[in-house]
């Protein structure tokens, strides 16, 4: 598999295709199925039949080869395939940075959003083609599909930020985004209908 450059790194152009989500040069790829998804959804039920029903992947992220060092700046394109479990749109795990750093987003296809929660209250940003959603430090983050296309996104972050996954295991994320007859909608994080 592709890996991150050793620093020092030098002066590099990267040609990140938004049709494929391929990098060139390229750097590690993640794949995220629903069984990498286990707790997050509200309808366990419904997890536990997709998980069962061939482990669809719900996500892939695509680093270029900048590490995620100090002072360096990396880079990854996210796509989140188009569905629903329970109700529940397809979306990321969703992180805090452990060093709270800033971050951009930049929408490259489909339909989406950033959900975004500080611990006090959430927040969402609409994301489609050549939106930017910021997202300021200590602002927990997670992407949702929720139109009928692979959804897509470049995101631009300090390489020392870092991914703390067991803090929206522990606080939630304020909201739940749902499939609903005018699209999509979001409800508070216990509700699940
Ligand atoms: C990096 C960042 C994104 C996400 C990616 C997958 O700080 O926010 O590159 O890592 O969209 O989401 P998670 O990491 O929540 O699985
Ligand atoms: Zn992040």
């Amino acid at each position: 598999m592709a890996d991150f450059f050793p620093p020092p790194v030098l002066p590099l152009a990267i040609r990140f295709d938004p049709h494929t989500a391929l990098a060139e040069p390229s750097g590690p790829v993640v794949t995220r199925r629903i069984s990498d998804l286990e707790g997050l959804f509200a309808d366990a039920a419904a997890w536990e039949r997709l998980r069962a029903d061939g482990d669809p992947v719900i996500y892939s992220v695509a680093s270029s080869p900048v590490p995620e060092l100090a002072r360096e700046l990396p880079q990854s394109v996210t796509t989140i395939h188009p569905g629903d479990c329970g109700g529940e749109f397809f979306m990321t795990k969703g992180h805090q940075h452990p060093d709270p750093q800033g971050e951009i987003y930049l929408g490259l296809a489909g339909k989406g959003g950033l959900l975004l929660f500080n611990g006090e209250r959430p927040d969402w940003i609409d994301m489609s083609p050549g939106m930017i959603g910021y997202i300021p430090p200590g602002w927990a983050h997670r992407s949702v599909n929720v139109g009928s296309e692979p959804y897509r996104f470049l995101a631009v972050y300090p390489g020392s930020a870092g991914h703390d996954y067991q803090w929206v295991v522990e606080h939630g994320m304020g909201h739940r985004i749902w499939r609903s007859a005018a699209g999509f909608e979001l409800k508070s994080f216990g509700g699940s209908s």
